[in-house]
């Protein structure tokens, strides 16, 4: 049996998460071998009160402490760039193996901190840090043909998914529904990076690494947030055959890269339109796995846990690192697509007719496709033809310069 001993950077949710999955799972992993120990933590006060179950591992504020004992693997749950960056790069540095579930680390140094496992001969593994329950960030870095993907569609943001469910469902105004996910700990005290996109901008930019957009940005993707959405949205797409969900998006064409990260109408027939709740999910389309879906938990501190030790079993089973598509001096060009829109159109006063409509939409090169036969009072909503945001957008001011009209739109996600 070898004695596997875990530094965990970080013991909050997850962290301590880890360590109790370490005693439970142990019947498991050492039918692989391996004897799984935490031996040390590292937190922001070690002071502070907290419960800790009778086998916690000892904890330390005192980052040298931490430092000076010897691991054989390094797990990182701190969450943001730093120190999370300069303690991973320490532990590499001196060829100890890492595992972390912080795609904002990934998403920002993964290429770099890659690169330097691989110059010591260790690894980095970080499979829990975007669609935490869902394994497949080993298989796309270890199948240079699975990972040869044309486009991939996801939801990866399990906050964002459950605040728009609860307004389809109960017809909720968004802030009541966040609120709702706040008290059911589906939502952070602080949710501005899950709600206003941040989090799945990061989540596509890793994922985007090991598909063919090394060194992506995630502010260079186009991202907008759940928060402009009003429950009448969600009941229109429904009436016309789709769904709306909390989408990112990219292509990968010979052109440069096309992506998008928000709110997005979702046709009926794209496996993602019929999740629900937190739930994550990911289609990759490509050249030979044709059309995958992977779907499941997001998130949640006990199947991070398990994701996390099943990357420190591979870490000390499997031979070699992930591999890493080397990072361009500068990141791809990125630009949002071309899609169809699902606009929403809410008159002062006299509401045009859908002809009239139609026709000065026509006029600026947006049609509509299909207009939402239900629509009632001031609020007409429908799906366009394909458009840049700079054409629709322009389509939309002139409309509401002529009429007076708010108007809003969200993309089209086809199947
Ligand atoms: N929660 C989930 O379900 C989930 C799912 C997937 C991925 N993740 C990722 O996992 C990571 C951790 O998430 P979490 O929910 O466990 O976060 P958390 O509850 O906030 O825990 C963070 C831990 O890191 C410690 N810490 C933070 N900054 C530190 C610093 N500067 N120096 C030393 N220690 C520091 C904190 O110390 P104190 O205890 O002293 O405050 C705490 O123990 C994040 O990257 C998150 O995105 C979480």
């Amino acid at each position: 049996m070898r004695s596997v001993r875990i530094g965990l950077l970080g013991f909050g949710q997850v962290g301590a998460a880890v360590a109790r999955a370490a005693g439970a799972a142990q019947e498991r992993v050492r039918a692989r071998g391996l004897d799984l120990v935490v031996i040390c933590a590292l937190v922001r006060d070690a002071r502070r009160p907290r419960d800790l179950d009778a086998d916690a591992p000892p904890l330390t504020d005192a980052v040298d402490t931490f430092l000076s004992r010897a691991y054989d693997v390094v797990v990182e749950v701190l969450g943001g760039t730093e120190p999370a960056r300069a303690l991973v790069t320490r532990a590499l540095d001196r060829g100890v193996p890492v595992v972390t579930a912080n795609k904002s680390l990934v998403a920002a140094h993964g290429a770099e901190l890659r690169a330097l496992a691989a110059r010591r001969g260790t690894s980095l593994r970080y499979e829990a840090s975007a669609l935490a329950g869902v394994p497949f960030i080993d298989t796309l870095a270890r199948r240079p043909l699975v990972a040869d993907v044309s486009r991939l569609s996801g939801i990866v943001n399990g906050t964002s998914h459950y605040v728009v469910t609860a307004m389809e469902a109960e017809r909720l105004p968004f802030a009541e529904a966040l609120e709702r996910a706040r008290r059911l700990g589906y939502a952070e005290p602080d949710p501005s990076a899950d709600v206003g996109g941040r989090d799945a901008a990061e989540k596509l930019a890793l994922i985007g690494a090991h598909v063919g957009a090394p060194g992506l940005s995630p502010s260079a993707i186009e991202t907008t947030g759940i928060d402009t959405l009003e429950p009448g949205d969600l009941a229109a797409a429904r009436r016309l055959g789709g769904a709306v969900k909390p989408i990112v998006f990219a292509a990968l064409e010979p052109a440069g890269i096309t992506a998008f990260v928000g709110p997005a109408f979702v046709d009926a027939r794209h496996p993602l339109a019929g999740l629900e709740g937190c739930a994550n999910g990911l289609r990759l389309e490509g050249r030979y796995v044709g059309d995958l879906f992977y779907s499941g938990p997001g998130a949640g501190p006990d199947v991070t846990a398990a994701t996390i030790l099943d990357d420190v079993v591979e870490t000390m089973t499997a031979t070699g690192g992930w591999a890493g598509a080397a990072t361009p001096a500068s990141g791809p060009p990125c630009r949002p697509p071309d899609t169809a829109w699902l606009a929403r159109l809410d008159f002062p006063g006299d509401v045009p007719d859908e002809t009239s409509l139609a026709e000065f939409l026509g006029a600026y090169g947006v049609w509509i496709r299909r207009a939402d036969g239900e629509a009632r009072g001031r609020v007409r909503r429908f799906l366009t033809s394909r458009a840049s945001r700079a054409r629709l957008e322009g389509a939309l001011a002139a409309i509401g310069a002529a009429s007076g009209a708010e108007t809003r739109a969200i993309r089209v996600l086809e199947a």
